[in-house]
């Protein structure tokens, strides 16, 4: 099994992300880190946990990490995730632990101790965990086999502000050090997230599945969606973070191209923007695979055949 760490700020979608995962025997989950982002990480690290135990995987490691962005005060989003970051069903609180280690340290001791090329980094949030762990350990930057990230936009512009997407907006500064960073570098923008989209046929069958996870993917769609419905008058949410882990399980059912990928940090309206030379007309060379499309039907094969192999 290909094997990862999932650094993320459930989240709904970071939720169904992790779930996928977990049901996939092709992956192999070393960690999940948790970061601020779409609410505190006191709540982050507290629902990475609560999709651990639904997943019936208690024994996942879970470390919290950086609790602010590298240089800016925390921006979140209630407004689409609501107050606990995981509203729609009633959950319990976890029983797991959350492990003693910071986030930032398992990462660097795990790339350090895996053998070079064997691990790879699924950030779903915004990058200060592993921007904090390039900074410090500029070595397991080329021990890692690939950066597959959730984040920025280009020809679907923002959803937090006109021109960024809420990941690299959040913290830019880590955005721009990842990106330069060199590290092979798959990202999924909300140009592919915004074709992946719950609609109510899609989300009836996570309902019909019977298991506690399909319930828990529905009734998570079915909060979410009301803010996306309102704002965008779509008739279902994208499910941003599951396509990081879609493309691991089958990148077939996406397109993308090898193109430059700069962040900007101090744009007078448009901090956090991916500036994207999808027609190549800068002479930067490419740091990343930016994926434009996906056949979102497949991909939603593929998430209802896991999700149901859950207990
Ligand atoms: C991203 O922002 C968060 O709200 C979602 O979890 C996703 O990672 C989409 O812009
Ligand atoms: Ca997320």
């Amino acid at each position: 099994p290909r094997r990862i760490i999932i650094d993320t700020d459930p989240g709904q979608d970071d939720a169904v992300a992790i779930l996928l995962a977990l049901a996939s025997p092709d992956l192999e989950v070393l960690g999940i880190t948790a970061v601020a982002g779409n609410v505190p990480l006191a709540l982050t690290q507290r629902n990475a946990r609560i999709v651990c135990e639904i997943a019936g995987r208690p024994d996942i490691p879970v470390f919290a990490g950086c609790d602010a962005p590298l240089a800016r005060p925390l921006v979140t989003a209630e407004h689409v995730h609501g107050k606990t970051g995981l509203d729609g069903p009633a959950l319990p609180d976890p029983v797991m632990p959350l492990q003693d280690r910071h986030a930032v340290d398992f990462i660097i001791d795990t790339l350090r101790a895996e053998p070079a090329g064997t691990v790879t980094l699924c950030p779903l949030g915004p990058l200060t965990n592993i921007a904090a762990a390039f900074r410090r350990a500029p070595d397991i930057i080329p021990r890692l086999q690939q950066v597959v990230l959730m984040g920025g936009a280009y020809f679907e512009v923002g959803n937090i502000t006109p021109a960024a997407e809420f990941n690299i907006f959040v913290d830019p500064e880590a955005a721009a050090i990842v990106f330069a960073s060199g590290v092979p570098l798959v990202v999924l923008p909300l140009d592919v997230t915004h074709k992946a989209l719950t609609t109510p046929a899609r989300v009836a069958r996570f309902r019909a599945m019977g298991n506690r996870a399909g319930t828990m993917v529905a009734e998570w769609a079915d909060f979410f969606e009301r803010h996306d419905r309102e704002k965008y008058g779509t008739e279902g949410a994208p499910l941003h973070d599951p396509c990081v882990i879609g493309w691991l399980l089958n990148a077939d059912l996406f397109l993308g191209r090898h193109i430059n990928v700069e962040i900007e940090t101090e744009g007078r309206f448009t901090t956090g923007m991916t500036v994207a030379d999808w027609w190549r007309v800068s002479d930067r060379a490419p740091n990343a695979l930016f994926i434009r499309d996906v056949d979102a039907d497949g991909f939603f094969d593929l998430l209802t055949d896991r999700i149901a192999r859950l207990a």
